[in-house]
C-alpha cells in the first residue's frame, strides 16, 4: 500500500463530496470498519520493522487530516444546504396576501331573509309546506271549483299517476302552484288567531319570458283574528314596502280582482318606482304609471269552514306575492331570467 497515492485520493474524494451525506458515505470507505485506510492500518504488522514505523507515522498523520478535512467540509457542506432551503423557502411577511374570494347571498335569498324580518317585527311567524302537493290543499279546500282552468294541465304540473302511486298517495300529486296551499296545512293544525307568512318555491306549466319562469318563489301571508277589516291589511302592507323597500312615500292601490278563496279580493299595484307614474313611455310600468305587485283579499268563509274555523268569530286576509318580483322592484331588475342565470357578473352586485 502506497500511503501517498491513498491520501491523494482520499483528499480528492472528500473536497469534491456534492453533499453531507454522501461526504459520511465516502468517510466510511475509507475510515469505517471495513475503509481503505482501516485495512491499510491494520496491515502494518506484518511489515517489517523499519517499514512499519514508517508507514504506521504516514497513515495515522494521514487519518487525522482526513479527519480534520472531513470535518470542516461537512460544516462548509451543512451550511450551504441550510442557506439554499432558506432561499427556496423564505416568505416575505410584509408582502401584501391574496384576497379571498367572498361569496353572497343569492339576492332572492336576501329578498326572503329581509320579508320574514319585517313580518317577524309585526308578529308572523314563519312557516313552510311541501313542494309537492295534494289537489287538497292546493285547489279543494282553497275553494277552487272542480272544472277551473287553473287545473289544467296547461298551468299545472301534475305528477303522472303511477309516479303518485309510488309515492303512496290515492289522489294525483302536483307541484303547488301557489304557497296559499300551506295556509289549509297550517289551519288545519292551529286554532285562531294567527298571524303567519309562508315562503317557497311555486311551479307553473308556463312558457318562460323575461317576467315568468317555470318556478319562482312566492311569500303567502295570512292573519286571521277576530274583526279584521281591508285596513288591517292596507296597514300590515303599507308597513311592509315602507320597510322593504325603505321608503316612506310610497303609494299602493287597491284593484278589485277575483280569487276563488277570498272575498273581496284585489290586486295591489305600487306606484312605478322608475317614472314615479309620470313618463308615459316608461318600459318598467309599460306607461301606466303602476306596478301590479301582489293578490290578496278576505280569506273566503267556505275555505275557513274547510278547516273548521267558524267564520262568524274569524276573520282575516291573505295575499301573496312573489320574491322574484319584489326582488326586481328594489333593484330596478328587468328581466326575471337573471336570477337563474348563474351569472357572477350579476350575481356579485348583491353582495
Ligand atoms: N295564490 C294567489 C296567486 O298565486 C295569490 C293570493 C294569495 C291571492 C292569497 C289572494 C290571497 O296568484
Amino acid at each position: 500500500m502506497d500511503p501517498k497515492a491513498l491520501k491523494d485520493k482520499a483528499i480528492s474524494a472528500i473536497e469534491s463530496a456534492p453533499s453531507a451525506q454522501e461526504l459520511e458515505e465516502i468517510l466510511r470507505a475509507y475510515l469505517g470498519k471495513k475503509g481503505e485506510l482501516t485495512i491499510a492500518l491494520k496491515s502494518i504488522a506484518s511489515l517489517p520493522e523499519p517499514e512499519k514505523q514508517e508507514v504506521g507515522k504516514a497513515l495515522n498523520s494521514l487519518r487525522d487530516t482526513l479527519e480534520q478535512l472531513a470535518k470542516n467540509q461537512k460544516t462548509r457542506l451543512l451550511k450551504e444546504e441550510v442557506s439554499l432551503h432558506e432561499e427556496q423557502e423564505f416568505v416575505d411577511m410584509s408582502s401584501p396576501g391574496t384576497p379571498a374570494v367572498k361569496g353572497s347571498l343569492h339576492p332572492l335569498t336576501q329578498t326572503q331573509q329581509k320579508v320574514k324580518e319585517i313580518f317577524s317585527s309585526m308578529g308572523f311567524s314563519s312557516v313552510t309546506g311541501p313542494e309537492l302537493e295534494q289537489e287538497w290543499y292546493n285547489f279543494s279546500a282553497l275553494n277552487v271549483p272542480e272544472n277551473h282552468p287553473s287545473k289544467d294541465m296547461q298551468d299545472t304540473l301534475w305528477l303522472k299517476e303511477d309516479s303518485s302511486k309510488k309515492l303512496s298517495s290515492k289522489e294525483p300529486l302536483l307541484m303547488r302552484t301557489h304557497t296559499s296551499a300551506v295556509q289549509i296545512r297550517y289551519m288545519e293544525k292551529h286554532k285562531p288567531p294567527f298571524r303567519i307568512i309562508a315562503q317557497g318555491r311555486v311551479f307553473r306549466n308556463e312558457a318562460t319570458d323575461a317576467r315568468h319562469e317555470i318556478n319562482f318563489y312566492q311569500v303567502e301571508g295570512l292573519m286571521i283574528d277576530k274583526n279584521i277589516t281591508v285596513a288591517n291589511f292596507r296597514a300590515v302592507l303599507q308597513e311592509f314596502f315602507r320597510k322593504f323597500f325603505g321608503s316612506d312615500n310610497l303609494s299602493l292601490r287597491l284593484r278589485p280582482s277575483f280569487f276563488p278563496f277570498t272575498e273581496p279580493s284585489f290586486e295591489v299595484d305600487m306606484k312605478c318606482g322608475i317614472c314615479q307614474g309620470k313618463k308615459s313611455s316608461c318600459s318598467t310600468c309599460g306607461g301606466s304609471g303602476w306596478l301590479e305587485i301582489l293578490g290578496a283579499g278576505i280569506v273566503h268563509p267556505q275555505v275557513l269552514k274547510n278547516v273548521n274555523i267558524n267564520p262568524r268569530l274569524w276573520q282575516g286576509f291573505a295575499f301573496g306575492m312573489s320574491i322574484e318580483r319584489l326582488t326586481m322592484m328594489k333593484y330596478h331588475i328587468d328581466d326575471i331570467r337573471m336570477f337563474y342565470g348563474s351569472d357572477i357578473r350579476f350575481l356579485s352586485q348583491f353582495s
